[in-house]
């Protein structure tokens, strides 16, 4: 049988493939050399475990433009991320605004909290695109507007919203990022774009291992834990101490999946997002010519730019979704994703719904050459319906 080529991956917005070198190298190393529960003991390998977590709220606040890493809260993903702020910060009757682009870790944490607390919602217009119009935000902002939270790269037409815009009108309102698919592909400051909630998934565009991920809570901001229990420090007591990061990290930590978190975000800082994004666009431009070439093929989602992110929806005439999916991995090991995305509020308000689009997502170890393939396999499924 004559020799396959290796697939190509194009599902990085699910999780990122592969991963730096850097990333296995470090959880093996600390894996054969040391036991890994931090900030429980005094001895050498309990105090290196809690040097391991440090370096890495260090390396995540740095790429966050954060001051004081004590802010950065590690947790096992953007979804828990999400419903600490979300279930912590939302109290009986408050006006929440959002928008229909929004994943189901947002979107289902506040249709729980509009059952039972009662919170009230309202959503930015959306465009066919995708894109969300933020310069309604001044409309739909109440006395008792309590925050906003908006996905802030989507993770089904790569569209990005405009943070700068909602942090300038948000008034008293609280903003809250849901940067799943940004952090680590797009510039983010929380300080600088008025970010009082960053929630981070550590496996996508920061190259960690699932399993990691976490959230920035400005300083000020009183909010409640969901989980609660031993964290190693003020252990005389019994409540949970009330300071970040220890409030919200009850339990021994996933010290091995931070540290290849870590080595993830070291791989982002010291190629630059800068040259990772310059990247990224130039194979999303490469692809979105590239299909707007295939007859009976529908792009959803912005053209190509710097106001887009390397997420790319297609439909493609004469087949289904999951069969298009199916074939493009059976027949030519192209990889991409058919389906909701875990966003059918998304895909309503792109009209995919309840089909769902066929999801391209790039990543930075991505080449031309498979952006190539990846076209050649749609126009031979699509000579093919
Ligand atoms: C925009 C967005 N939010 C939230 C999530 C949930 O991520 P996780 O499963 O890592 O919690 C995803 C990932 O699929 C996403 O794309």
């Amino acid at each position: 049988m004559p020799d396959q080529p290796p697939p190509v991956y194009l599902d990085n917005a699910a999780t990122s493939f592969p991963k730096p070198a850097a990333v296995a190298e470090t959880m093996a190393r600390l894996l054969d050399t040391t036991a890994l529960s931090p900030g429980r003991a005094a001895h050498r390998y309990s105090l290196a475990a809690g040097r391991v977590i440090f370096a890495a709220r260090e390396t995540l606040a740095a790429l966050f433009g954060c001051r004081d890493s004590s802010r950065i809260v590690f947790t096992n993903n953007v979804t828990t991320s999400l419903n600490i702020g979300l279930q912590g910060l939302l109290r009986p009757g408050d006006h929440v605004i959002t928008t229909g682009m929004e994943h189901n870790s947002v979107m289902r944490p506040l249709r729980l909290l509009e059952r039972l607390r009662g919170i009230r919602l309202s959503f930015l217009p959306t465009a066919a695109t995708g894109e969300v119009d933020v310069d309604a935000l001044p409309r739909l902002l109440a006395s008792d507007t309590r925050l906003i939270v908006v996905n802030h790269l989507s993770n089904v037409t790569g569209s990005l919203v405009d943070l700068a815009t909602l942090a300038r009108f948000k008034g008293d309102a609280l903003l809250m990022v849901d940067a799943a698919q940004s952090a680590g592909s797009e510039a983010i400051d929380v300080t600088a774009q008025g970010i009082d909630f960053l929630a981070f998934t550590g496996h996508k565009s920061l190259f960690g291992p699932t399993g990691t991920g976490g959230f920035y809570l400005r300083p000020g901001i009183v909010l409640p834990p969901l989980v609660v229990g031993g964290t190693g420090s003020n252990s005389e007591h019994e409540v949970q101490p009330d300071f970040a990061p220890d409030a919200y990290e009850a339990g021994t930590p996933n010290t091995l999946g931070i540290a290849g978190l870590a080595a993830g975000v070291a791989f982002v800082r010291e190629t630059g997002l800068a040259a990772i994004r310059r990247h990224e666009e130039t194979l999303t431009t490469r692809l979105l010519d590239g299909l707007g070439q295939i007859p009976g093929l529908t792009v959803y989602g912005p053209g190509p730019g710097p106001h887009r992110g390397p997420v790319v929806s297609i439909r493609l005439a004469g087949i289904s979704v999951s069969d298009l999916a199916f074939a493009l991995d059976r027949d030519h090991g192209i990889l991409g994703r058919g389906g909701l995305h875990c966003a059918p509020a998304a895909h309503r308000s792109i009209a995919t719904y309840p089909e769902g689009t066929l999801r391209l997502s790039l990543g930075y170890f991505n080449t031309e050459a498979e952006i190539d393939s990846c076209l050649a396999a749609l126009d031979r499924v699509r000579s093919r319906c």
